[in-house]
């Protein structure tokens, strides 16, 4: 079979990865703490799982990681009917993977969409029993309408994280510098905390986060990407550093932060390994 048509199937995978990563989060947050939050929470930290070892064959195989986000189901206003979504979207993936086995020919490749593939149909179960739980024991929305300028600092970092889990992922797979890679891996996790923790204040505090992200560094040079992810980390600790000191409330000043160190911490890690890729 064509490698570019293989790389195309991956992608469209990919980006349908991506998409349910984000669909269960948002309601996985939008439901608050619970049992059934954090299970799809797990579930949605399986597809990321998938993400990368798809994303991982794409760059073995010398293609280009497409950075789309598939389609989302996220119609309705109740718990039930969001369960209802995800089980459709299981059930989507479902056939996409059967019909993705069937067309490659690659026994390695195979194995791991036959690998993904039982994922999700473990996970079409365990919507399909999230749909009775949450009729038979009622679960709701959390979210309220907040919207000032706290709401908004905090949206803005949650566009930030989202941004530069992204940019690190992708930075990952394509350096060809180990050092640089296990690092990229290392902090877009914890890029995925501080995210965590944004969106949980969000809905603590009666809001609503939007998951969205803005434009990716897409370097190809390993000093490039480290000298764009530099850039970003210091705009961003410098954020949190002013919105820590513009806020009143000291949960809020506690987590803005804690993220700025964090910040700080992965700028000087990066500055390191530029200095290092520059040295070579
Ligand atoms: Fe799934
Ligand atoms: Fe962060
Ligand atoms: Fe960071």
């Amino acid at each position: 079979m064509d490698k570019d048509k293989i790389i195309a199937l991956l992608n469209q995978d990919i980006e349908d990865e991506h998409g349910a990563i984000i669909q269960y989060l948002t309601h996985a947050y939008a439901m608050g703490e619970g049992e059934m939050a954090c299970e799809i929470e797990a579930i949605a930290r399986e597809e990321m799982r998938h993400l990368d070892w798809l994303a991982e064959t794409v760059v073995e195989l010398g293609g280009t990681l497409s950075l789309e986000r598939g389609k989302m189901l996220m119609e309705g206003r109740a718990v039930v009917e969001w369960m209802k979504n995800n089980v459709q979207l299981e059930d989507g993936a479902i056939n996409q993977y059967r019909e993705h086995i069937k067309i490659v020919d690659d026994p390695k490749i195979k194995r791991l969409l036959q690998r993904i593939l039982s994922d999700e149909e473990s996970h079409h179960g365990d919507f399909k029993h999230f749909v009775d739980k949450a009729q038979r024991e009622g679960a709701e929305d959390v979210r309220g309408s907040r919207q000032d300028g706290t709401t908004q600092t905090l949206n803005w970092g949650i566009e930030h994280e989202y941004t530069v889990i992204l940019q690190y992922l992708l930075h990952s797979y394509m350096t060809r510098n180990e050092e640089v890679k296990e690092q990229m891996q290392d902090q877009a996790i914890n890029e995925m905390q501080h995210l965590g923790w944004l969106a949980e204040e969000m809905v603590d505090s009666g809001s609503s986060p939007r998951i969205e992200h803005t434009e990716v560094d897409q370097s190809t040079k390993t000093a490039d990407m480290l000298r764009a992810d530099i850039k970003i980390e210091r705009e961003v600790a410098a954020a949190y550093d002013r919105a820590a000191k513009e806020t009143a409330e000291s949960d809020l000043k506690k987590l803005f932060l804690r993220l700025r160190d964090h910040e700080v911490y992965h700028a000087d890690v990066f500055s390191d390994l530029l200095k290092e890729e520059e040295e070579k």
